[in-house]
């Protein structure tokens, strides 16, 4: 949920480093802070706010020297005030860390770090790694030892980064991701790639708690046991580097804009794996399928597909819920995992549960170095280029081809998705060409206290995803509901402030549910009605196009869910909230 950096080298490392924050803020936004050595001193600055908002007001980039490291926040354990964010230094000012994740036992470690003379000046769990850090190498002004020494005692997840006053910079993991980037002018150690992609493509992914030390000029890794260990390097996407906004004014609007051009390439080029993928899923007993937020809705449209179909027994849990219904998971079974960016902590958690009792780990994610894709028996990659807004819109409507095209193998193109793929591009296109009209919408309903939104069948999970998008993106509460349980109960909080949109394209579902709308118009709220076909129960009517040579409602879903992303946005910018930084949110969820 934060993103660390650090690097040792020949260039000056302040501008560097806030360059190297702001590409990873997708991760954690609500601080931001650098410490950089000059002159056998450390000098540290940070701030409340976003990186840009913090350089302007302290002018990070001016901090002299060539070592340093740097953190964006999202705070877990202390508020968001300048004292709790990164790097923090331990007592003497010798040694600066900044952290990632979470130590479960920091207030253990705090009282007896205390009991030694050591002072705190933050709330966070985090600082007790500076603490340590310079108790132990007090005692045996051994580097190394002293960072081994420290990561046997912490409980929990963390990467961290941590710069000695003598130039050095050490790091360590455990179930957080750590990575070193190398190059001729230096050293990099990240959460992510895109920390130093700008300068290198070779990145070296290093295992659960290495050990790595950087100097200016080589980087040495360690085991647990402090014996030397090789990790090889890995070749990374350049195309990654590609992340600035281009002409649109948020990168999630760009985001949504980027789907036609992501849907006509995805899976092009693994239909090997799509087929490995349906004979591992064929011969299965049991596919468990799961994920978190808009990765668990694909997983949720994925069983239909699955069931319907590939005649596959599927199940679907989310994977925060995972670990408390493990029974029936078994070597008979596969676990087919969806997560943009493979390291959602629900899910590793969950995948390694099940891994644990001898499933199948099949896995989407749309990074391939992931740790996700690391632990999976098989992956496939929905290639969709960094998605920057932290609300899910391209990664989603990939995750969704993919399945399809899983779904259409397992039934020999009776679902129609392969061969009329250009089709259903053209229909999103369409959606998107009319995308000014949904800011007139915005404006009629952004006063809304709720909106629902309501699905049936296939279409209750875009329901669910078309709420999550409208409630992240503009802060009002939204519920998807399935249509049918209207009447159980949701009904009761319909009145005439209520705004219901209808996810209803003609299909088996259609009738049932003009009847829900006239139900709910009766009780005087305004239906927004997303369709191929005009109703008079609708107040207000969202075209999506039909697609004729499709017979089959299941295709709707991945271009419904386009009218819902573009008036989240929308929402967003009439109540004047940044889409792509929405608040309290990360787009990488790495702790549980
Ligand atoms: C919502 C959203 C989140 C993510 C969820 C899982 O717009 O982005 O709900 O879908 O945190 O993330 P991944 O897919 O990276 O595992």
């Amino acid at each position: 949920m934060c993103s660390i950096i650090g690097y040792n080298g020949q260039l000056f490392v302040a501008p560097l480093l806030v360059d190297s924050l702001k590409r990873m803020e997708y991760r954690g936004y609500d601080s931001v802070g650098i410490a950089t050595i000059n002159n056998g001193k450390i000098l540290l600055k940070k701030g409340v706010g976003k990186v840009l908002e913090v350089d302007g007001t302290l002018d990070l980039k001016s901090m002299k020297g060539f070592t340093g490291i740097g953190h964006t926040r999202w705070a877990t354990h202390g508020g968001v005030t300048e004292i709790n964010a990164h790097p923090h230094y331990c007592c003497t000012d010798s040694i600066a860390i900044a952290h990632n994740g979470i130590i479960e036992n920091h207030r253990e470690l705090k009282e007896e770090l205390i009991d030694l003379g050591h002072v705190f000046k933050s709330d966070t769990d985090s600082e007790v790694i500076a603490h340590l850090l310079e108790n132990y190498y007090n005692d045996q002004k051994n580097l190394k030892k002293s960072v081994m020494k420290t990561c046997s005692r912490l409980k929990g997840a963390y990467a961290f980064v941590a710069a000695f006053e003598d130039g050095t910079i050490c790091g360590s993991r455990y179930n957080e991701p750590l990575i070193i980037g190398t190059v001729d002018t230096g050293n990099f150690l990240s959460s992510d790639i895109l920390g130093f992609i700008e300068f290198t493509d070779k990145a070296i992914f290093l295992d659960n708690r290495d050990i790595v030390i950087l100097d200016s000029n080589t980087y040495q890794i360690y085991d647990s046991d402090g014996k030397n260990v090789d990790r090889t390097a890995t070749q990374v996407a350049w195309e990654l580097a590609a992340i600035d906004k281009g002409k649109y004014s948020h990168h999630t609007l760009k985001e949504i804009h980027e789907q036609p051009k992501a849907l006509e390439k995805v899976g092009i080029s693994s239909l090997d794996k799509i087929e490995e993928f349906c004979k591992v899923l064929s011969k299965s007993k049991t596919v468990f399928l799961t994920g978190s937020g808009t990765s668990y809705h694909c997983a949720l449209i994925a069983k239909h597909l699955l069931s319907n179909f590939g005649k596959i027994h599927a199940e679907t849990l989310m994977s925060s819920e995972f670990q408390y219904t493990l029974a029936g998971v078994d070597n008979s079974s596969v676990l087919l995992a969806f997560s943009q960016s493979g390291e959602t902590a629900d899910v590793l958690h969950a995948v390694k549960a099940a891994k644990q009792m001898g499933a199948k780990i099949l896995s989407i994610v749309n990074v391939s170095t992931s740790s996700l894709a690391r632990i999976s028996d098989s992956f496939l990659v929905t290639s969709c280029g960094p998605e920057v807004g932290v609300a899910a819109t391209k990664s989603f409507t990939t995750q969704l081809s993919l399945v399809y095209m899983i779904a259409d193998r397992l039934c020999n193109g009776c679902l129609g998705f392969s061969a009329n793929r250009s089709l259903v591009i053209d229909a999103i296109c369409e959606v998107l060409d009319s995308e000014k009209e949904f800011c007139g919408i915005a404006e009629k309903i952004h006063p809304a206290r709720d909106i629902y939104v309501l699905g049936r069948s296939i279409h209750y999970p875009i329901a669910l995803e078309g709420a999550l998008k409208i409630k992240e993106l503009s802060y009002i509460h939204a519920e998807g509901i399935a249509a049918g349980e209207l009447k159980h109960g949701p009904l009761a909080l319909i009145d005439r402030d209520s705004y219901v949109i209808i996810l209803n394209p003609s299909d088996s579902t259609s009738d049932r549910n003009i009847a829900s709308a006239h139900e709910i118009k009766a009780r005087g709220a305004t239906i927004i009605g997303i369709s191929d076909l005009p109703n008079e129960v609708y107040d207000i009517f969202i075209k999506i196009p039909k697609i004729p040579s499709i017979e089959c409602g299941a295709i709707y879903p991945i271009i419904e869910v386009i009218p819902l992303q573009i008036l989240a946005y929308y929402l967003s910018l009439v109540r004047n909230i940044d889409p792509d930084y929405p608040r309290n949110l990360a787009k990488s969820v790495t702790v549980m």
